[in-house]
């Protein structure tokens, strides 16, 4: 029997892949991606990525598409249901509940991050960063590096522009599936592609743009598997392939019930692996312009590729400082920059809020007020990591941010996904899930799907996760 969804639908294939690319297109693809392919060495992080994205994450994002438009609810509450139809153990609802409080650990330092875009929408219309076209190159680096620093070490701007995006967030969320999202993402989106484009054709005009091209596509494992290598000592790790793979989940938006809670919102006849695959490939061909973008700066201006979470802050404002109309554009980029963030963010906090709407307790506005007011809270943590508590680093070194962000992409996305796998791969009916992807469980396409989900998805999280607690070395 087919179960119909209380919280409306999309009205149209069209406005699910672009919700969808909205929710896996953000921070993570021009923050995050280039900061970690830099931080790993460029080409081996980057080919592991596009394996991870493809043998991996595309077969896991269209099984929870398929959860999310069989459940047609919250992922709590989706779970629920699924297990009792397949007759499988109540505790399967747990992956519903471990995407709800990722999505309110992601969101709660996703936030701060979307702050600092926010802050250089202003910072970049009144034109601050111009005065780099006159200064001697060897200026440069120092330069950006203070106006960064000057907003990360300052808690009270960093909370107030925190603030700010939660509530705009929380505005669209409580506007709705079709009235706010949809509308919302239609022009963002291709919008925001024109700039990157712009954008790439400034960085092959720099003189170093085959060197930023080599960096990222060259393969040099050595860098991926040996991140922390210094004259003395290489010590081994897998934490660069967890990296790369918890990466490719982040980017994508998987494990975590967003896409499982869009996938809820399809009509009935949508083809499954069609809107999958248009958004796995524009979501990769946004991280790889960004990278494309991004390097070749950095090495033209003499900045780190590895400078961490700072990166895209202080190369992409160099370009802009230099290039004719830079001002309009690097206004226009960092104002895309935060709503991609917020195409994202939305879909972080959605399924809760669908949630709470689904327990009759809460109408929309309170259950994102509610949910808005506890993620606010928790972001302060972050907050404070790049300041006052930034020593405070309770385990493996790492500060509180860093540890929510290890914590969500590296483990519980991956491990959601495994799980993901192994329902849809192991436990339910093979005809139920044909059925879902309008598919025949005959089709080369469908069985290509199925042998990936079963065998690959398992064996490579758990081998890539193994690995990274150092069973293999
Ligand atoms: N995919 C988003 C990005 O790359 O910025 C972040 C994200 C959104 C992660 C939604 C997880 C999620 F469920």
């Amino acid at each position: 029997m087919s179960r119909i969804s209380i919280h409306g639908e999309w009205s149209s294939r069209m406005a699910f892949i672009l919700a969808a690319t909205g929710s896996a297109v953000g921070l993570g693809n021009i923050w995050k991606f280039p900061y970690m392919a830099g931080q790993y060495g460029g080409g081996a992080f980057v080919i592991t990525y596009l394996l991870c994205v493809i043998i991996i994450c595309l077969p896991v994002m269209m099984a929870e598409v398929m959860l999310g438009k069989r459940g047609k609810s919250s992922p709590i509450n989706s779970m629920q249901h699924l297990a009792e139809e397949t007759k499988q153990s109540k505790l399967w609802v747990l992956l519903g509940w471990s995407g709800a409080i990722a999505g309110f650990l992601i969101l709660s330092y996703y936030s701060v991050i979307a702050g600092w875009a926010l802050a250089y929408v202003p910072e970049l219309a009144s034109g601050t960063f111009s005065a780099v076209k006159n200064m001697p190159s060897t200026e440069i680096a120092p330069f950006v590096d203070s106006i960064f620093n000057s907003l990360v070490e300052n808690p009270v701007k960093l909370i107030s522009w925190h603030t700010g995006f939660i509530i705009i967030t929380m505005i669209m969320v409580a506007g709705g599936v079709k009235g706010g999202l949809e509308r919302a993402v239609t022009f963002m989106m291709p919008a925001l592609f024109i700039v990157l484009l712009v954008l790439v054709g400034y960085a092959m005009s720099t003189p170093d743009f085959m060197q930023g091209f080599h960096f990222m596509f060259n393969i040099n494992f050595e860098n991926l598997l040996y991140p922390n290598c210094n004259e003395q000592a290489c010590e081994l790790s897998g934490d660069g392939l967890l990296a790369a793979m918890g990466q490719a989940f982040f980017s994508l938006s998987l494990g975590m019930g967003s896409i499982m809670v869009y996938g809820a919102y399809l009509p009935k006849d949508a083809s499954v692996s069609k809107v999958t695959t248009a958004v796995v490939f524009a979501d990769t061909s946004v991280a790889i312009l960004a990278g494309l973008i991004i390097f070749p700066i950095v090495f033209s201006n003499g900045l780190e590729p590895g400078a961490g979470v700072g990166l895209v802050f202080k190369t992409l404002p160099i370009a802009f400082g230099q290039m004719p109309f830079g001002t309009l554009f690097g206004t226009l980029f960092f104002v895309l920059l935060v709503l991609a963030a917020l195409s994202s963010s939305i879909s972080l906090i959605e399924p809760v809020v669908a949630w709470l709407v689904e327990t009759g307790k809460f109408t929309r506005i309170t259950a994102s007020i509610l949910s808005g007011m506890v993620v606010w809270l928790v972001g302060l943590t972050t907050v404070f990591s790049f300041n006052i508590w930034s020593e405070f680093k309770p385990l493996g070194g790492l500060n509180l941010f860093e540890l929510i962000d290890y914590l969500t992409s590296n483990i519980m996305l991956p491990l959601s996904g495994l799980l993901i796998a192994i329902f849809v791969g192991w436990l339910m009916k093979k005809t139920i899930v044909a059925e879902e992807l309008n598919s025949s469980s005959f089709s080369f396409g469908y069985r290509i799907w199925y042998f990936l989900l079963r065998y690959i998805t398992p064996f490579g999280v758990s081998i890539v996760f193994l690995n990274a607690i150092g069973v293999f070395s």
